[in-house]
């Protein structure tokens, strides 16, 4: 009991976490950087912050899928044959849903964030020129979008899971 509490009480958490830091990267790291003095203040930030913003989501989808798996595993015993019959429809939706959430988080940290640190990383090296400002642009205002497409699938995800939620129950 106390297993199962503590686990979706990691899942719960870990999903605030990861939602909020979508927010927090559109409406305050987005905005700081914007409002910087010059181009290099601006990667300045932009760098500090996707240095938090890259590894906390991938870790906090991590938990997600961990403390998921795990209570599969115990609802898949408790439920035995009936398994597939009662959520497996559910779950075959949320896990296609998870399935993209993470492509897209994968993307715009290792894709499109990472890669502006990590070019300017080489650039300071001499092996490489940094990426123009309008590259980093277009990177950021897809990092913006694919942002926004993580949240709408998450809100998915939670609606479908509370469904699975009520057939677990029932
Ligand atoms: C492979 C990944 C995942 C697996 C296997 C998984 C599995 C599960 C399971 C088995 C439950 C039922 C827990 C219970 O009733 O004891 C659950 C609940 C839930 N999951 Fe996930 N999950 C995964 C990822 C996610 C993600 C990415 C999100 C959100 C973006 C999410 C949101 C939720 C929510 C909101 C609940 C409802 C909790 C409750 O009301 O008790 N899950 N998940």
């Amino acid at each position: 009991m106390l297993t199962t509490q503590l686990l979706v009480f990691a899942h719960i958490l870990a999903l605030a976490a990861f939602f909020g830091a979508q927010f927090a990267m559109l409406y305050m790291l987005l905005p700081a950087a914007e409002r910087a003095a010059d181009e290099a203040g601006r990667r300045a930030i932009l760098i500090q912050g996707f240095r938090f913003y890259n590894p906390f989501t991938l870790a906090m989808l991590g938990v997600l899928v961990i403390t998921g798996a795990m209570r599969l595993t115990d609802i898949k015993a408790a439920m035995a044959a009936d398994y597939f019959a009662r959520i497996g429809y559910l779950l075959a939706v949320k896990l296609g849903l998870v399935f993209g959430l993470v492509f897209i988080q994968t993307y715009v940290t290792f894709g499109l964030a990472f890669r502006i640190g990590r070019q300017e990383e080489v650039a300071a090296h001499g092996d490489g020129l940094p990426f123009t400002v309008e590259k980093v642009n277009s990177m950021l205002a897809r990092i913006r979008a694919m942002a926004w497409v993580t949240i709408v699938l998450s809100a998915a995800i939670v609606w479908e899971s509370l469904k699975l939620v009520h057939l677990i129950r029932c």
